[in-house]
């Protein structure tokens, strides 16, 4: 016992952890599936791929931990937000493929809602914009398009569910149809004052609630996951999306506490405590985590776009064959060229919110090749950082936001991308010793729910720095540097 397994179902691969009673790794497991793009701006996966490599990693993790299932004391659960699925509650079987957050289809049903004057309401109510990032629109697009579905879902035969919603249903046999209140804050259709299901922005767009999960915390018991899966029957004790489990695991539980999480996109999140900041910048007011009834509120920044530029020069540009080789190639840019990647392949999220907005490149020379474009890849992540944390500080004041960020993710073990992060951030950037911060977070929430891990000051005490970045570029080089990042952004929107 002591033992946790944390499931963590990103956006290009699942995986599982196994931690032990010390909180250290003890064993992984992880497999990628594919990726449907039916059309231009549309990204789906297949409900069941998510599922079956769930289950088959889970199966893995605990194997090469070379532990029976006895051992392991409960389940914790984080997964990539938004992601819509809907499926039949008799078979269990999906009734379309999940609509993904990166999915831009509904950004006309965004216009007409805002141009029916939709967004106040939808601010007020959800802490969100009006964007097809979030579920909302991506559910009521499957119940406009799969014949039926309206009607079936107001007689309850249909179920709505995030990813976290989807794997306890199947993990528990379809006895349970949970979700808990992180991922439910980025549905559009919960009311993160009154903590529950908002009835003004299911009607808006007639979304029958018979199909909503119920909401809990993030640490409450999520059911049994099925003895036949795993020769015994687990408990699952803890749930949060993909950036709240990081902030969980970074130990950011300290109002004016700020982490970022380089991924496919990139999610700055400031804890703002039990007070909800309400953005001036189009910034997220979010559930951070809901433990054992009290919330715990956060500003944050999403950014489509970080590690899944990297991708691209490995995929589209071919200019590397794999992630690490960017640093050297960047290392080895012309000092004196200066060209900028506004890489909005997806659109602009935060602070922009400009989904039909696509990429653009600047200052090219005949002399640009490779390696410009692989340091301006790294540091449009970090200018776009930036820019998340000018809307923090504007929202927050100056006390707490953007005096350290801690950061993590598959993108932060780049050295070149975390100095220049606080270079042109001109604060320290905090890479921790443990960058399983995700999955930590989710076995944290499970373990301290079972009584197995230590609680919260304890957990945070335990936070080890591995590396501190601190900035090393002049501020007249930093205001030059950002102020061209600027005007490269504003003329790509112009461009749109
Ligand atoms: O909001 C989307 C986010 O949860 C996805 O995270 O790590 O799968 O890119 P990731």
């Amino acid at each position: 016992m002591g033992h946790i397994l944390a499931i963590d179902q990103g956006t290009t691969s699942s995986r599982a952890i196994v931690f032990g009673p010390d909180l250290s790794v003890t064993a992984a497991a992880q497999q990628e599936f594919t990726q449907h793009y039916p059309a231009p701006g549309w990204v789906e996966h297949d409900a069941g791929d998510l599922w079956s490599s769930t289950a088959a990693t889970c199966r893995a993790a605990i194997e090469r931990a070379g532990l029976r299932t006895h051992d392991i004391a409960a389940i914790g659960i984080t997964n990539q937000r938004e992601t819509t699925v809907v499926w039949d509650r008799a078979t269990g079987r999906p009734v379309h493929r999940a609509i993904v957050w990166q999915d831009r289809r509904t950004w006309d049903m965004c216009d007409r809602l805002r141009s029916e004057g939709a967004e106040d309401m939808v601010r007020e109510v959800t802490g969100l914009l009006l964007d097809p990032y979030f579920s909302a629109t991506k559910l009521a697009w499957i119940l406009d398009h799969v014949e039926g579905a309206r009607d079936r879902a107001r007689r309850g035969e249909l179920l709505f569910g995030t990813v976290d919603s989807w794997l306890v249903w199947n993990l528990t046999g379809g006895a349970v149809h949970v979700t808990d209140a992180t991922n439910a804050c980025r549905t559009m259709l919960y009311d993160i004052t009154k903590g529950r299901w908002s009835s003004r922005m299911c009607q808006l767009l007639d979304i029958p609630m018979e199909m909503l999960p119920e909401v809990r915390d993030c640490n409450a018991d999520f059911g049994m996951a099925r003895a036949d899966l795993f020769g015994r029957e687990i408990p699952i004790l803890g749930v949060a999306g993909d950036q709240q489990a990081a902030t969980i695991g970074q130990a950011c539980f300290q109002p004016g506490m700020l982490k970022s999480t380089y991924g496919t996109g990139c999610f700055a999140l400031l804890n703002t405590g039990a007070h909800q900041v309400r953005s001036e910048n189009r910034l997220l007011t979010t559930v951070a985590y809901r433990l054992d009834g009290e919330v715990t509120y956060a500003l944050e920044g999403s950014i489509f776009i970080a590690g899944a530029v990297v991708q691209w020069l490995r995929d589209g540009l071919k200019i590397i064959r794999a992630a690490p080789e960017t640093q050297g190639l960047a290392d080895r840019a012309d000092p004196e060229q200066e060209v900028i990647l506004v890489p909005a392949f997806t659109g602009l999220g935060a602070p922009h919110w400009k989904p039909q907005v696509r990429g653009a490149i600047y200052g090219l020379t005949r002399n640009a090749g490779p390696a410009e474009l692989a340091r301006a890849a790294l540091q449009s992540v970090g200018f776009q950082t930036r820019d998340l944390l000018e809307a923090m500080r504007a929202d927050w004041g100056a006390a707490g936001a953007g005096e350290v960020l801690r950061v993590d993710g598959g993108m932060s073990a780049s050295d070149y991308a975390m100095q220049f992060l606080s270079d042109i951030l001109g604060a320290p950037v905090d890479r921790p010793r443990v960058l399983e911060t995700t999955a930590l977070g989710a076995a944290w929430l499970a373990g301290s729910r079972a009584g197995a891990w230590p609680g919260m000051a304890e957990f945070s005490d335990g936070w080890a720095l591995e590396r501190r970045f601190t900035p090393e570029m002049s501020q007249a080089n930093r205001d030059r540097r950002y102020g061209a990042w600027q005007r490269a952004v504003q003329a790509t929107i112009a461009a749109a």
